[in-house]
């Protein structure tokens, strides 16, 4: 189990470890905004998923639908923004058939112990600990602001999302471009604090004959 600053960081490690510009991500329709904006950021391509009234339908995961699939993104239990719930013989189904055809499900559950009736369904991980990654949240159960979540996935990609979380400024190339360059950021900050700088460097000048106050150049 990895640790994680609240599960949008597990989101956004997850990203990092498994989404290339272009990779095909399946996702739930509609889903999570968190999570599609953490994937975004890595350039992605957003393949659809059916759902019903019950939540995914498990029996659209076709060979054509999951090829080169990076991974499927599931919120089995009381959906964000839908809140539905997947039931027993879907989530069967639906590990089952992601089995078949190689998709690794990636399933994001932090509702999963705030059931008003008490019960509780398995996870998907419970039912292929090998093919899910599991997301958990301390959010919605002690408090938001304490920013404490958890990931549960396979060995060697538990591997590469610690390595993810100890680099955190690892961002892709092209990402990169996108972002102002140096020479802009430096002259737009520059250009705010330059005259207070100034301001303080002379107000200070008068104040004593011991010191000199040196206008600081950044
Ligand atoms: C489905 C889902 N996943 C993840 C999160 C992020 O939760 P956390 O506060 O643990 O980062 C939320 C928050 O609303 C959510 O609804």
């Amino acid at each position: 189990m990895l640790i994680t600053t609240g599960s949008q960081q597990a989101l956004d490690l997850i990203a990092k470890v498994l989404i290339d510009p272009g990779s095909k991500v399946l996702v739930e329709t509609p889903s999570y905004l968190g999570a599609l904006q953490a994937f975004s950021l890595f350039e992605p391509e957003f393949t659809s998923v059916p759902t019903d009234e019950k939540g995914l339908q498990p029996e659209a995961l076709t060979s054509e639908l999951t090829a080169g699939a990076r991974f499927l993104y599931a919120l089995p239990n009381f959906q964000n923004p839908t809140g539905r719930r997947l039931p027993l013989e879907r989530r069967e189904a639906l590990v089952a058939r992601a089995k078949e055809q190689g998709v690794l499900i990636v399933e994001d559950d932090p509702y999963g112990e705030l059931s008003y009736t008490g019960d509780q369904l398995p996870t998907l991980l419970s039912m292929n600990p090998d093919g899910v990654i599991y997301m958990g949240s301390f959010s919605k159960i002690l408090a938001p602001g304490l920013r404490l979540g958890f990931v549960i996935a396979p060995p060697e990609l538990h591997f590469k999302l610690c390595q993810a979380k100890q680099r955190p400024t690892c961002i892709r190339r092209r990402s990169r471009s996108a972002w102002p360059t140096r020479p802009c950021a430096t002259g737009c900050s520059s250009a705010i604090s330059r005259p207070s700088a100034n301001c303080t460097a002379s107000s200070a000048r008068p104040c004593s004959t011991h010191w000199r106050a040196t206008c600081p150049r950044a």
